[in-house]
C-alpha cells in the first residue's frame, strides 16, 4: 500500500487503522499487533475510568514502540428524563427480560461519565494520535492535545460536522459513512441525517477540505482499501473486520453469534443504548423498534439494557445480543491481526495490478 501525507503525519507504514470499539474489542494486544504490523491501532477508552486507560496505555507500550491511538466520545450535554419516563422505557423491555428468565431491569439512572478525568489520563498516556467521535472536542482540549504534539482525529457524518471540526483546528478528519458498524459518530444532524455513504462523503470532504480524510465504513478488505484510496481518502480505518481478530477482546458466544449471522440484514436503530448504531436485525430490534414503545435518549438507554443484553450473552441467545456491526459483517473473518493485515496488502495489490495502476 502507498505512503500517504497522512501515514507521514502519525508516522506509520500502512495507510490503515483499526477503529477504537468501545466495549472491550480493543485490547492492548490487538491494538499493538495492529501497529506493530505499520498500521495504527487504536484503544476505545469511553467506557474506561481513568485507571483502566492508564492500565491499558501501559500495557500497550509494553507490546509495541510504534504508534497507537486512544479514543474519547465528546462529552454531550444529558437530556433530562423524568422518573416516569424511566419507568415506562424500563416496563417495555419486560417481556424480552421474561424470555430470558430474568429479573426485569430497574430504572436505574446513567452514570455520570469522567471526561476531563479520562482526557488527564489519555494526556499523561501520551499516545502518538487521540481520536474523538460524537462531537467537537471543547477548544481547551485541542490546545492541550496538540501543544503536546499528539495528533488530533475528529469525526464526521456529513460536511457541516466537518466544518466544525475543522474550524475548531482538528488535524484529520475521518468520514464515516452509514455502513459503518457501531454507534453512528453524527452530532449535527439537521435537517435531517443523510445517512451517507462513506464514499460519497470521503469525496465531498476532501474536495471541501485540505485536512486529510480518513475512509471509515464497509471497508473489509484490500479491495475495499483500495477503492477508498482511489476516492481521494489517506488512509482507512477498519472496525467490523477486526471484531472477529484473534486479539479482539470479542467473546466466544459474540463470535458465534456474527459469524452465524454475517449474512443477515443490519439496521440502524436506537433500542440499546438510545443512540443510532448499526446492528445485526435481531428480535430485540424487532420487538423494540416499533412505534409506541418508549426508548431513552442516550445515556439513559443503554444503562436499562446492560442486563438483558449480558443474559443474551451468557445463554448464547443471539436474538437478544447486541450484535454491533457493519453493512460489510458477511467479510468478517477469524484470524490473528497481522495475517489479516497482510492478506489485505495481498489483495490491495492484485486489485491495483488489476486496474494497471
Ligand atoms: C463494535 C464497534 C464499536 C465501535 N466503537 C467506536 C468507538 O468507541 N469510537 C469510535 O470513534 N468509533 C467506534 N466505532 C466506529 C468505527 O470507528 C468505524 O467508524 C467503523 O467501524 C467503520 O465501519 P466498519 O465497521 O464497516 O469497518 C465502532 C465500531 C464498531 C463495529
Amino acid at each position: 500500500m502507498h505512503t500517504t501525507n497522512l501515514t507521514k503525519l502519525l508516522g506509520i507504514e500502512l495507510p490503515l487503522i483499526q477503529a477504537p470499539m468501545a466495549g472491550g474489542y480493543t485490547t492492548p494486544v490487538l491494538v499493538a499487533s495492529v501497529s506493530n504490523t505499520g498500521g495504527l491501532g487504536s484503544l476505545a477508552a469511553s467506557l474506561l475510568k481513568p485507571e483502566e486507560i492508564a492500565a491499558e496505555a501501559a500495557a500497550i507500550r509494553a507490546l509495541t514502540r510504534a504508534p497507537f491511538a486512544i479514543n474519547l466520545f465528546v462529552p454531550e450535554a444529558t437530556p433530562t428524563v423524568s422518573d416516569a419516563e424511566l419507568k415506562a422505557a424500563a416496563d417495555a423491555l419486560e417481556p424480552i427480560a421474561k424470555e430470558l428468565g430474568i429479573e426485569p431491569p430497574r430504572p436505574i439512572r446513567a452514570p455520570v461519565v469522567e471526561f476531563n478525568a479520562q482526557l488527564e489520563a489519555v494526556l499523561e498516556a501520551r499516545p502518538a494520535v487521540v481520536s474523538f467521535v460524537m462531537g467537537v472536542p471543547p477548544s481547551d482540549v485541542v490546545n492541550r492535545i496538540l501543544a503536546a504534539g499528539i495528533k488530533l482525529i475528529g469525526t464526521a457524518t456529513n460536511e457541516a460536522e466537518a466544518q466544525a471540526l475543522a474550524t475548531a483546528g482538528v488535524e484529520v478528519l475521518v468520514a464515516q459513512g452509514s455502513e459503518a458498524g457501531g454507534h453512528r459518530g453524527t452530532f449535527l444532524p439537521a435537517p435531517a441525517d443523510r445517512m451517507l455513504g462513506a464514499f460519497p462523503l470521503v469525496q465531498q470532504l476532501v474536495r471541501a477540505f485540505e485536512l486529510p480524510v480518513i475512509a471509515a465504513g464497509g471497508i473489509m478488505n484490500g479491495r475495499g482499501i483500495a477503492a477508498a484510496l482511489a476516492n481521494g481518502a489517506q488512509a482507512v480505518q477498519l472496525g467490523s473486520v477486526f471484531m472477529l481478530a484473534r486479539e479482539a477482546g470479542t467473546p466466544p458466544e459474540l463470535r458465534t453469534a456474527l459469524i452465524e449471522l454475517r449474512n443477515a440484514p443490519s439496521v440502524i436503530s436506537c433500542v440499546f443504548t438510545g443512540k443510532p448504531a448499526r446492528v445485526i436485525r435481531n428480535r430485540f430490534v424487532e420487538m423494540m423498534d416499533q412505534p409506541g414503545i418508549p426508548i431513552l435518549p442516550w445515556p439513559h438507554q443503554g444503562p436499562l439494557t446492560v442486563t438483558l443484553r449480558r443474559a443474551a450473552l451468557k445463554q448464547g441467545r443471539r436474538e437478544f445480543m447486541f450484535l454491533l456491526a457493519g453493512q460489510g459483517a458477511p467479510f468478517i473473518q477469524s484470524m490473528p491481526a497481522g495475517s489479516m493485515i497482510r492478506e489485505f496488502l495481498g489483495d490491495y495489490r492484485s486489485a491495483v495490478k488489476q486496474l494497471g495502476l
